[in-house]
């Protein structure tokens, strides 16, 4: 049971200390206890990344279209593109996912009118090979986005691996650079960071090998792209899903056989509400926690066998909400394309859900350095497009909330307040939380009311720090299984929170809602 800390009585101006009713609920109270030196470190920016696949309508009729009135010369579409600006997407994955296990990179490079037509395995498709390398590196010259590639460890080589790093980040003139440079790019346009594989651990992913197998050819791989490029990072294919039962076995074995190449594992996790329970629902950013922990305690004990000061950290680098669209008929195109695949439609407790996956990454600042939603267009996306229109998922709400608010280190979060019950984790906290502190003196809270009836009065103590409120959103609404819709588009959609003024901040959490504030510290 939850004792309810407050009580509401009356409605009216909203004052510290002042009882007031909102909804007519139960108003509990809880605080956020902040200390500067407290702290997980830096926020890596590249937590913000997101991920376009070769699958579905998320590369063709998504980012690019040159049918559509919105493409801009490129063939890429202005409106899917200004949305996803919006959100400010830092590094950002390419082009796979299960796709990139059966894709030839050679094949998307060269004069569009010699790219070959093929069938595409991993989910049942056509690939025209119309964007390939040299396209999406144009887009993330463009944009702003931080390109990360996914090689294909599936039906593909170490040397191919290593082919494409000196594609795009060679700079001799050897007979690969000469390609690419006869396509136009002279210069080249270095990729940073590259995934050694996709869900390799996956029984469902093409060239699906052991662990020991996975290590060996990553080894090999790894090796041949860093003596193209040494300055490059490198991620090593881990836990694609917690349930398989190589889970953490698999990724000690391959973290081990990798070595020293290995500066990242990469996770991934898709939360759902099968049971349709939205208070178990709301808890369920505690698997998230947990899987963190689980993969860090692995890069931990993997470095510490190696007598290394030098730990892999964690490239959470897919995790959304995914359950409605996984059923075959929703995941296989039958040879249509592109196929309107996985093409989910949020409501309000997944934006809440996918809040608390960023509340986590931030909260372990310290090990999850990179993170990409999953997706960004069309699927399993904010933003979806149907013919010329574009639509803002529930989900597109929450990711915008925490633009503007992502820089600086990381405060551990103390917490006093209610618990909810969880199905899986016992009691958690009633509000999930987190917090950036700024270099230009700004204090960024986030907070999730997980309760589905309750309301939270939350204060916040920066050390006794006095703050003053600049800015807070809240994204709620009633019903926690609204949506935005073609007919609704803004059903769900942030509005300005409410707030106090004093030393000491309160913030008004209605039930199941995210709230994000950002305040001047003095
Ligand atoms: O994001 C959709 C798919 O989910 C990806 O292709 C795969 O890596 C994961 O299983
Ligand atoms: O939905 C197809 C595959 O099934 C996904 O890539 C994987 O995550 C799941 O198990």
């Amino acid at each position: 049971m939850i004792e309810p800390r407050g009580t509401a009585l009356t409605t009216g101006h909203f004052e510290p200390g002042a009882r007031f009713a909102y909804y007519a609920h139960i108003v509990n109270s809880a605080s956020f206890y902040l200390h500067s030196h407290h702290n997980a470190g830096p926020v890596d920016p590249r937590i913000f990344g997101g991920f376009l696949e070769h699958m579905g309508r998320a590369v063709y009729e998504g980012v690019f279209d040159p049918s559509s009135r919105h493409a801009d010369k490129f063939g890429c579409r202005i409106d899917v593109l200004a949305a996803l600006a919006e959100l400010e997407f830092t590094v950002m994955r390419y082009p796979g996912g299960n796709f990139v296990s059966n894709y030839h990179w050679r094949d998307g490079v060269g004069p569009v009118e010699t790219r070959p037509i093929r069938r595409e395995l991993a989910w049942g498709t056509i690939e025209p090979n119309s964007f390939g390398t040299d396209e999406f590196l144009g887009l993330c010259e463009r944009t702003g986005w931080s390109p990360m590639f996914s090689v294909n460890l599936g039906t593909g080589s170490p040397e191919e691996a290593a082919d494409w790093v000196e594609y795009t980040n060679g700079a001799l003139g050897t007979d690969i650079t000469r390609k690419r440079q006869s396509g136009g790019n002279s210069a080249p346009t270095r990729v940073p960071l590259w995934c050694l594989g996709n869900e390799m651990d996956g029984p469902w992913q093409i060239g699906h090998i052991s662990a020991a197998e996975y290590g060996s050819k990553a080894r090999q791989a790894a090796h041949m792209m860093k003596l193209v490029d040494p300055s490059i990072e490198l991620v090593v294919s881990g836990t694609s899903l917690p349930d398989n039962t190589t889970y953490l076995d698999w990724d000690r074995e391959a973290l081990e056989a990798v070595g020293g190449f290995a500066d990242y594992v990469s996770t991934h996790r898709y939360l759902d509400n099968w049971s349709n329970d939205t208070a178990a629902f709301l808890t369920s950013g505690a698997a998230v926690d947990q899987q963190i922990a689980e993969i860090d305690a692995v890069c931990r004990y993997v470095a510490g066998r190696r007598r290394s000061g030098r730990r892999p950290f964690i490239a959470f680098d897919e995790w959304n909400v995914w359950y409605r669209t996984r059923n075959r008929s929703g995941t296989w195109a039958d040879g249509a394309f592109p196929a309107h695949l996985v093409e989910e439609v949020y409501d309000l407790q997944d934006a809440l859900v996918c809040a608390q996956f960023l509340l986590s990454f931030i909260r372990n600042a310290d090990v999850v350095k990179i993170a990409n939603i999953a997706q960004i267009v069309n699927v399993i996306a904010p933003v979806l497009t149907d013919g010329d229109n574009l639509l803002r998922q529930s989900i597109f709400e929450a990711l915008s909330m925490f633009v503007g608010r992502r820089h600086g280190i990381s405060l551990h979060v103390g917490y006093d307040g209610g618990q909810v019950p969880s199905p899986d984790f016992g009691d958690v906290a009633m509000v999930d939380g987190a917090a950036i502190l700024d270099v230009n003196h700004e204090l960024h809270v986030y907070a999730v009311n997980r309760s589905v009836d309750e309301t939270v009065e939350l204060e916040i103590n920066l050390a006794g720090a006095d703050l003053e409120m600049l800015s807070m959103d809240v994204l709620h609404h009633s019903d926690p299984a609204t949506q935005n819709t073609w007919e609704a588009p803004n059903a769900v959609k942030r509005v300005p929170g409410e707030m106090s003024n004093g030393a000491r901040r309160v913030m008004k959490l209605p039930p199941h809602s995210f709230t994000a504030a950002t305040m001047s510290v003095s």
